[in-house]
C-alpha cells in the first residue's frame, strides 16, 4: 500500500515549520560570504552565548561519551531555588518547543481543541495538529490580544489555551492583572499553557505561580534561547505543579536534554551581567528601530521582546531583496500577514545596516 495512504492524515496535512532562513543557505543561494551575512530572523541574542556558559559548555566537552542526566537533577535544583519552588515542579525540554509538544501530547486527542491568537507562535497550531485535534485561532485586532475572544472561544471541547507574553510574532504584551483575570475565568477543565520565551525582555514579568499555588491547571514555560544566547543548545523549561510535570516528564526520552545544553544553562543562571547587557542593548535597539521606521513614515509595531514588526510593501520581494545584500529578516506569511517584517534587534550598527537596507525598500 502506497505510504500515503498508511501515514495518520493529520501528519499529511500537518503545515512545515519554516525557521528563520540559515546564513549558510542564503550564501549558498545568493553567492555570499557567509561572514558578511547578518542573520535577524529567529530572535538570536546578537551578543553571542553567554560567556559563562560558554567557558562551563567548554569544560564538559571531555564527558560526551557518558548519557546527560536525564532528570536534569543540578540545573532542577538550581531553579528551584531560583524560583522558590520545589525541584519536582520542573521539567525540562530539547528547547521549550519541545515541552509544547509534550504539552499537547499530554491533553490533546482526536477532535480536541485548543485555542490561541490568531498571530501567535505557530508551534501551538503544530502541535495541536499532529495530535489531531483542531486550532481554534482567535482575531487579534490591532496585533493584541482579545481576551474577551479567547475567553468565548473556549468550549467543553477545549484543552488547552496557550499564551506566550510578549507575543512571537506581534510582541504585544499583557500586564499581571490582565493574564490572572483571564486565567481565574477559564473553566477548571482547561489547561493554561504560558509561554514566556522572551518575559526576560520585560521590566515587569507576569508572575503565575500564586495561580499554580492554588491549583490552577497552568504550565508556565522559559527557554535560554533568548536572553541567555543558547539557541543552539537547545534547552527550556517548565514549572506547574508536581503532579503536572510528572506528565510532562512521562512524555519525554529518557535523555532529551543534552550534557552541553544542561552545563551551560546552569552557568548562564549566574551570568547577571550578560542578562543585563542583552536587555539593554535591546531596549537601545528597538529606540533605534522606532525612531527611523518614524522618518521612513513606516507602520510598526514594537511593544516588547527582541524584535520589531514593520509594514513594506511587498514583504516577500523585500526578503529577497535583502537577502540580496545580506541580510535576513523574517517574513510573516505564515502568520497571516503577508505585508508585514519581523526583524529581531540586534547590536547598533547590525540594526543601522538593517534599516539602511529598509530605507532602500521603503522608497
Ligand atoms: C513564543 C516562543 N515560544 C517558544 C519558542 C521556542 O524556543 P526554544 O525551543 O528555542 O526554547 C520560541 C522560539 O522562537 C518562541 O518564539
Amino acid at each position: 500500500m502506497k505510504l500515503e495512504n498508511l501515514v495518520k492524515k493529520q501528519i499529511k496535512n500537518l503545515p512545515v515549520y519554516e525557521t528563520g532562513k540559515p546564513i549558510e543557505y542564503v550564501a549558498r543561494e545568493f553567492g555570499l560570504d557567509p561572514d558578511g551575512i547578518l542573520k535577524m530572523a529567529s530572535n538570536e541574542n546578537p551578543l553571542g552565548p553567554s560567556p559563562k556558559a560558554l567557558e562551563a559548555v567548554s569544560k564538559r566537552l571531555k564527558d560526551l561519551n557518558f548519557y546527560p542526566d536525564g532528570g536534569c537533577y543540578e540545573l532542577r535544583c538550581k531553579l528551584a531555588k531560583k524560583w522558590n519552588l520545589s525541584p519536582a515542579q520542573f521539567a525540562f525540554g530539547n528547547g521549550s518547543n519541545e515541552i509544547l509538544e509534550f504539552v499537547a501530547q499530554c491533553f490533546v486527542g482526536e477532535g480536541d481543541e485548543t485555542v490561541f491568537g490568531a498571530q501567535s507562535f505557530i508551534v501551538y497550531k503544530l502541535a495541536t495538529i499532529f495530535m489531531g485535534g483542531k486550532c481554534v485561532s482567535v482575531p487579534m485586532p490591532g496585533m493584541k490580544y482579545d481576551l474577551d475572544a479567547m475567553r468565548d472561544a473556549v468550549t467543553e471541547k477545549t484543552k488547552i489555551v496557550f499564551m506566550t507574553n510578549p507575543n512571537n510574532p506581534t510582541g504585544c504584551v499583557l500586564k499581571q492583572s490582565e493574564v490572572e483575570n483571564f486565567v481565574r475565568s477559564l473553566p477548571e477543565s482547561v489547561v493554561f499553557c504560558y509561554d514566556e520565551a522572551y518575559t526576560e525582555y520585560q521590566d515587569e514579568q507576569v508572575d503565575l505561580r500564586p495561580l499554580i499555588a492554588e491549583g490552577r491547571n497552568v504550565i508556565c514555560l522559559r527557554t535560554f534561547s533568548k536572553i541567555y544566547g543558547l539557541a543552539g543548545l537547545r534547552i527550556g523549561y517548565s514549572y506547574s505543579s508536581e503532579e503536572f510535570a510528572g506528565y510532562i516528564n512521562r512524555a519525554r526520552e529518557p535523555f532529551n536534554v543534552n550534557s552541553l545544553a544542561q552545563a551551560g544553562a546552569i552557568a548562564a543562571l549566574d551570568d547577571d551581567e550578560f542578562v543585563a547587557e542583552s536587555k539593554r542593548i535591546n531596549s537601545e535597539g528597538r529606540k533605534q528601530f522606532v525612531e527611523a521606521f518614524e522618518k521612513l513614515g513606516l507602520e510598526y509595531f514594537s511593544d516588547g521582546a527582541n524584535f520589531v514588526m514593520v509594514k513594506v510593501h511587498d514583504a516577500p520581494n523585500a526578503f529577497v531583496q535583502m537577502q540580496k545584500n545580506g541580510v535576513i529578516v523574517r517574513p510573516n506569511v505564515g502568520y497571516g500577514l503577508p505585508d508585514w517584517l519581523r526583524i529581531t534587534i540586534g547590536k547598533p550598527e547590525q540594526n543601522d545596516r538593517c534599516i539602511g537596507e529598509l530605507s532602500k525598500i521603503a522608497k
